[in-house]
C-alpha cells in the first residue's frame, strides 16, 4: 500500500510517500480501506518529535480517519465487511491507504456523511466536547471564551459551546477568522491582535468575566484572558499552538476560586472507552441535526500530506483540513 512515512523526527519536508507492506489483521482487529484522514496540529508536532508521545521510527503519521471495513478477525462481531467507519488511530497510521485497528475502536457511521467531514469529527470536535462537557461541566447561559477560535479545535469549541447553550465569545488574530467564527455561531468576537483582550472579555460579559476559557493557543493570550475570569471559572488547557507554555498565577486561583483544568483527549479515549463512545454518539447526532458541522478549508491528496500539515501549522487554516485517500 501507499503511505506517508516519517523515517526520522524532523521537518515536514522530510516526509516521503512510499510503498510499504499492507497491515495484517489478528483475531480481534479489522482492516480498513481508508477514504479520508483529518489533519491536526499534533500531527506536525509528532513528526517533528515535539509531541508528548514519540513513536518508534519509521512510522506513518495521521490520527483520525474514515474508511470501509475490508476484512475482519474471527472474534470480531461489532462491524462487518463493507461497513463505513470512523476511528482514531491512537496518534499515528492514518496517512495511508489501509490500517488495521482493534475492532472495538471503530465507530460505524451513516454513508450520508462525507468521508472528509466524518474523519474530522474525531480529534477537534471530540476534544472540544470532552473538554466542555466532562472537564469544565459547562452550563447553559455561562460565558465561554474560545481562543484560537477559527482553528480546528477552536472552531469545534465554538460550535459545541453553542450546542450546550453557552454564550460564546470567539477570540482570534484576524477579522477574517472572527467573521468565520461568527458564521459558526459565536455571539461575540474579539480580535486579540487589536484589542486589549482582558478589557474586551469584561465588556462582553457585563464585567463578570468568562466562566470557562478554552485555550489551544497558550502564550500571551493565556496571560491576558486568565485575568478576566469570573469567580469559580474553569480554565481549560488544550494546547500551546503559539509555542509558549504559560505559567498559571496561583494567587488568582485563590482569590477567585478558579480551576485550571487539563484536557488530554487521546488519553481519555483509551482510559474511558464507554464514555468516549457516548460522546461520539452525541456528536454524530448533533452533526446530523446540524447543531455542529465540519468546516473544511482545504482538501489535499495523500502525496501532498506535508503541505496539508504545513497549512495547519502555519496559522492559515479556517476550520479543518482533510486528505483524501481512496475512492471517496
Ligand atoms: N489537549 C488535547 O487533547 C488536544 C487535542 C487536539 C489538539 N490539541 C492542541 O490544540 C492546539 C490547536 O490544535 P488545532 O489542530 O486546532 O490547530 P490549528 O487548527 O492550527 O489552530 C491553532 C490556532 O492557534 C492559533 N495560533 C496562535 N499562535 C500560533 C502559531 N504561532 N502557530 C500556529 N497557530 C497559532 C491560531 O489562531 P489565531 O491566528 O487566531 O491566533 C490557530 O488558528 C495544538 O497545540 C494541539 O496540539 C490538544
Amino acid at each position: 500500500m501507499k503511505a506517508i512515512q516519517c523515517n526520522d523526527f524532523g521537518p515536514l519536508e522530510a516526509l516521503t510517500l512510499e510503498t510499504i507492506d499492507d497491515p495484517t489483521v489478528d483475531d480481534d482487529s479489522a482492516l480498513i480501506d481508508i477514504l479520508a484522514a483529518g489533519v491536526n496540529f499534533p500531527d506536525g508536532l509528532l513528526v517533528q518529535g515535539k509531541y508528548q508521545v514519540k513513536p518508534a521510527t519509521p512510522f506513518v503519521p495521521g490520527m483520525e480517519l474514515c474508511g470501509t471495513v475490508s476484512q475482519i478477525g474471527k472474534n470480531v462481531s461489532n462491524v462487518s465487511v463493507g461497513d463505513r467507519i470512523i476511528a482514531t488511530s491512537a496518534n499515528f497510521g492514518a496517512f495511508a491507504e489501509k490500517i488495521a485497528l482493534p475492532a472495538t475502536q471503530l465507530i460505524t457511521i451513516p454513508e450520508t456523511i462525507e468521508p472528509t467531514a466524518a474523519c474530522n469529527l474525531l480529534v477537534a470536535h471530540g476534544t472540544a466536547h470532552h473538554a466542555l462537557k466532562q472537564r469544565a461541566q459547562l452550563q447553559p447561559n455561562e460565558n465561554l471564551l474560545v481562543l484560537g477560535a477559527a482553528g480546528g479545535t477552536g472552531l469545534a469549541a465554538v460550535q459545541v459551546g453553542k450546542a450546550m447553550g453557552a454564550t460564546v465569545i470567539a477570540a482570534a488574530s484576524t477579522d477574517e477568522k472572527l467573521k468565520f467564527a461568527k458564521n459558526n455561531g459565536a455571539d461575540h468576537v474579539i480580535n486579540y491582535n487589536d484589542a486589549n483582550l482582558k478589557d474586551a472579555i469584561r465588556e462582553h460579559t457585563n464585567g463578570r468575566g468568562a466562566d470557562v476559557i478554552y485555550d489551544p493557543v497558550g502564550g500571551e493570550v493565556f496571560d491576558s484572558s486568565v485575568r478576566a475570569m469570573a469567580p469559580n471559572g474553569r480554565f481549560l488547557v488544550i494546547g500551546f499552538a503559539s509555542g509558549t507554555i504559560p505559567k498559571f498565577p496561583t494567587n488568582l486561583a485563590l482569590v477567585k476560586e478558579l480551576s485550571l483544568v487539563g484536557v488530554f483527549w487521546g488519553a481519555f479515549v483509551k482510559r474511558e472507552p464507554a464514555l468516549f463512545a457516548d460522546n461520539m454518539k452525541e456528536l454524530i447526532d448533533w452533526y446530523e441535526t446540524e447543531n455542529v458541522s465540519v468546516q473544511i478549508d482545504k482538501i489535499f491528496s495523500l502525496a501532498d500530506a506535508a503541505s496539508a500539515m504545513h497549512h495547519v501549522m502555519n496559522r492559515q487554516v479556517l476550520g479543518k483540513v482533510a486528505i483524501t485517500i481512496g475512492e471517496s
